[in-house]
């Protein structure tokens, strides 16, 4: 039920040589490709509010059934503006955009995304790369002037694992080894799988979890020490704990983007393989991206709703309650303007009905 296709990578590495090298660029399959190919590189340059009009236009065409998407039919369509209507019907009639076309060609696109796609690699890094004439990973990593900190080089360092996909399976096999160590150091404790695969997602680029803790307190001592258990059975590459900076007097907090203030994790954990060895590397364990975030329990509910996402449905449902409803959302609270309240919720049912709309199932979210 995942109507969401895979984001198509535009370039295939090839790992012979030990680096990844962009090879022909492959033709968009969807015109909601074409979209997000505009909304990226609008991104990689730095302008996150004009991508977003691409991004809802893909996301849009993308929740529509296969036949109607072939006839491109947008006339009665929510979200598409004027720029996404004229490429939709330019791509319709000649079966290609020019701009599109136009940036999947374009040195600095393609190098960009190259280097963005490194864990620990975000656009200013890239674009500083780029300036100084790198263009391949090799460069990058052969240049004296080049300074990786902790995160990227690690992110060199898993590339080839972290960058496939992360199958349900291996989602489910992690589930357990996370569960496994925090009731090991907190029996009362409870982990649910959240993200991408709570929304029933076949892949993800990682796998997130979020911990439940019965007790006020317990939230801040349960990432550290489950870390520590992790290292001790040797299964963790790369750990960056961010501790909570939570304060409820802060609440609620203005802005829209996706950041929240709960202590959390970024991992990249050894996964062991069921049967096959990797005989080419000689191990018997992929690298994988596990989140880890440890809300206290009375923000629970809304952390939960916040790490579901998607991004952009959880945009659109902030958007929603501040305009249509007069509500701040965001991962610590629901607050009410015309009361100047907060309403408790113990389940997302709850949130949904404090904002007047029936219930919407994780997998209905994959906008
Ligand atoms: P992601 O793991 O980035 O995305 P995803 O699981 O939807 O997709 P993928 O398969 O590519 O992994 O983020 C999951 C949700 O968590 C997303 O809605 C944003 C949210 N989030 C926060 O709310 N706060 C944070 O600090 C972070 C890192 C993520
Ligand atoms: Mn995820
Ligand atoms: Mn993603
Ligand atoms: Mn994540």
């Amino acid at each position: 039920h995942d109507k969401h296709v895979l984001h198509i990578s535009w370039f295939t590495e090839s790992m012979s040589a030990g680096r990844p090298v962009p090879v022909e660029i492959r033709h968009y399959i969807q015109v909601s490709d074409a979209l997000e190919v505009l909304a990226e590189n609008l991104e990689l340059s730095g302008n996150q509010g004009p991508s977003l009009a691409f991004r809802k236009a893909a996301s849009v065409l993308k929740s529509l059934p296969a036949a109607l998407r072939r006839q491109e039919e947008t006339q009665h369509l929510p979200c598409l503006g004027e720029h996404s209507r004229a490429i939709i019907e330019e791509i319709s009639e000649c079966g290609s955009s020019s701009r599109v076309e136009e940036i999947l060609n374009d040195e600095r696109y393609r190098t960009m995304k190259l280097f963005s796609s490194v864990f620990g690699v975000g656009p200013k890094t890239a674009e500083n790369w780029f300036c100084r004439g790198l263009r391949t990973f090799e460069q990058v990593l052969s240049e004296p002037s080049v300074r990786l900190n902790r995160m990227q080089t690690a992110g060199f360092l898993f590339y080839e694992d972290i960058s496939k996909p992360v199958s349900r399976t291996e989602a489910s096999a992690l589930k357990i080894i996370v569960e496994e160590a925090v009731i090991c150091v907190n029996p009362s404790a409870t982990v649910s799988i959240t993200g991408g695969f709570r929304r029933g997602k076949e892949f993800g680029h990682d796998v997130d979890f979020i911990i439940k803790t019965p007790e006020a307190g317990q939230e801040d001592v349960i990432l550290p020490a489950v870390i520590k258990r992790f290292k001790s059975q040797n299964i963790l590459l790369y750990s960056d704990l961010q501790e909570s900076t939570f304060d409820l007097r802060k609440l609620p907090t203005h802005c829209f983007d996706a950041m929240d203030h709960f202590g959390k994790c970024f991992l990249i954990m050894k996964l062991k393989h069921e049967q096959e060895m990797d005989a080419r590397a000689g191990k018997d364990w992929k690298a994988v991206r596990v989140d880890l975030v440890a809300p206290p329990l009375e923000r629970f509910t809304y952390a939960l709703l916040g790490w579901t996402g998607s991004t952009l449905f959880l945009r659109d449902l902030r958007r929603f309650a501040r305009l249509e409803r007069g509500k701040l959302l965001d991962n610590h609270a629901l607050y009410d303007k015309a009361t100047n309240t907060f309403l408790p919720a113990n389940t997302e049912e709850d949130i949904f009905a404090h904002l007047g709309l029936e219930y919407i199932e994780p997998w209905q979210r994959n906008a």
